[in-house]
């Protein structure tokens, strides 16, 4: 059977939408539990391994679709829990048929460590690598960045979330209990064939603005439902599509209390009524569940992603349902308030020495896109795995400069956490306050960033746009920090 989008809005929760949140509870008390991706504690051990296969996942529950996955896994992998402060034992063995390289995405690791490119696990082959791991806590995911495949490969399922904790999670009174009041969600669209199998074949527009589909899954998963205890909970969220940007907000109208962006935790909790996140981004959000009344998590794609929005607008709604939320009125929440500090903000860069750079993100148009595979470029230079951008001295403060252009980007930077200065000349906008890795630049951007990992010039750390058909279209670079 087809799955058209209307078909994909009448289901999950539909009948919710006419706000009668008694109805939203009968339409999900039938609707099959969310599964979080399985728990791979390495706090204690200090040592976990990934085993990358491939397999068979039905999504829609009509035939089923060749995916990767790690573990036990068909596609997607466990999450890893990792101390702050630890040095963390990390084997990876490939059992695919082709080449990936494993990057740790949040990670502030050295190059030769980090997992770009330059370091691919042939078949059969397993890379062994000691993260040293000293940052703050923070959710932070792992994909394949294979030379020109990353796309195609985080398609297929080669990703998963780590989260880096201390432990003390109580202390600032936020919800730690995993898969119960501690959510974690990997949103991701896809595209299916008329016989429900996932597609990916980009074309040419696809190639130029991103592959986007009109199905939407969560941990892997189609038209279920979380369930909650009836109290403060915390939403870790990781926008693993490959293109697309979600504006996130609550149908019931409940505030998101933003807690931490990408590099962890803010000073203090920031209300929010919709968070946009894009492709790379992570961000925890605490929603108060005390009312005990159900509630559903909605996207909308923002217009400004350029070409890409109103693409799920149809029927005049450009809203579309992520995942309902019920609660167990039989389970009382550990917690009942939104806490007034974390008291997690690092110190302010000192910027007054720093060195500026002008970082522009170039979508070719037309005719170049005829020529292969490089269409997209930075300061007029498609990526060159044999080509240093620039070097970096280990312990600079610098400040980038970013343009756009054309559409929104979200740009990554390898190795660092940063802070955003500016965005068009402007203060920045709430979401992000808080220290990022990932940040999209919908005009103008600046950043602010230390680099205190080494990275050698054989494997150096990659700069880039996380619309991962933009990244291996070209639109990426490459530097050292010695
Ligand atoms: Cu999340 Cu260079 O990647
Ligand atoms: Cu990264
Ligand atoms: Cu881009």
């Amino acid at each position: 059977m087809p799955l058209t989008r209307r078909d994909f809005f009448r289901s999950a929760g539909a009948a919710g939408l006419v706000a009668g949140f008694p109805e939203l509870a009968r339409a999900q008390a039938g609707t099959a539990i969310l599964q979080m991706p399985p728990l791979l504690d390495a706090t204690a051990s200090g040592a976990f391994e990934l085993l990358a296969r491939a397999g068979e996942t039905n999504f829609l529950g009509q035939n089923a679709s060749e995916t990767w996955g790690f573990n036990d896994q068909s596609f997607l992998g466990p999450t890893l829990r990792l101390a702050t402060d630890s040095l963390t034992k990390a084997s990876v063995r490939n059992a695919l048929d082709e080449p990936f390289s494993l990057h740790w995405h949040g990670l502030l690791v050295s190059g030769q460590t980090d997992g770009g490119p330059h370091q691919p696990i042939a078949p059969d082959d397993t890379w062994s690598v000691d993260l040293n791991i000293d940052q703050p806590p923070a959710t932070a995911w792992y994909h394949s960045h294979t030379h020109l495949r990353t796309a195609n490969h985080v398609q297929k399922g080669l990703a998963g979330v780590m989260q880096l904790t201390d432990g003390r999670d109580d202390e600032r009174g936020l919800p730690s209990e995993y898969g119960t009041d501690d959510l974690t969600l990997v949103i991701q669209d896809r595209r299916f064939d008329r016989r429900g199998r996932a597609e990916y074949d980009p074309g040419m527009h696809d190639r130029m603005t991103g592959f986007t589909g009109d199905v939407i899954l969560v941990n892997g998963q189609f038209g279920k439902r979380a369930v909650v205890p009836q109290g403060i909970v915390r939403l870790r969220l990781l926008n693993g599509s490959n293109a697309r940007i979600y504006d996130l907000s609550s149908r019931a109208g409940r505030e998101m209390h933003l807690v931490a962006t990408d590099a962890g935790f803010l000073d203090r909790p920031i209300a929010l009524n919709s968070l946009r996140l894009a492709p790379g981004e992570r961000a925890e959000v605490l929603l108060d569940f005390t009312d005990g009344a159900g509630d559903l998590l909605i996207g909308s794609s923002s217009a400004s992603g350029g070409m890409m929005g109103g693409m799920m607008g149809g029927a005049g709604s450009d809203s579309f349902d992520i995942l309902p939320i019920s609660v167990d009125l039989s389970q009382r929440g550990r917690l009942d308030r939104i806490p007034d500090t974390i008291g997690g903000t690092l110190p302010d860069l000192d910027i007054r020495n720093a060195t500026r750079r002008d970082i522009t993100l170039e979508s070719g148009m037309g005719g170049m896109f005829r020529r292969g595979r490089n269409q997209h470029s930075i300061n007029g230079q498609s990526f060159d795995m044999d080509r240093l951008n620039f070097s970096v001295q280990r312990g600079a403060t610098e400040i980038w400069a970013i343009d756009g252009q054309t559409m929104a980007h979200p740009f990554h930077v390898h190795g660092v956490r940063f802070q955003v200065l500016s965005e068009n000349g402007g203060p920045v906008s709430n979401r992000n306050r808080g220290w990022k890795d990932t940040v999209l630049v919908d005009g103008r951007a600046e950043i602010a960033m230390r680099f205190d990992q080494l990275a050698s010039a054989a494997t150096p750390f990659m700069f880039h746009c996380h619309i991962l058909e933009h990244e291996d279209g070209g639109m990426m670079g490459q530097f050292s920090v010695v």
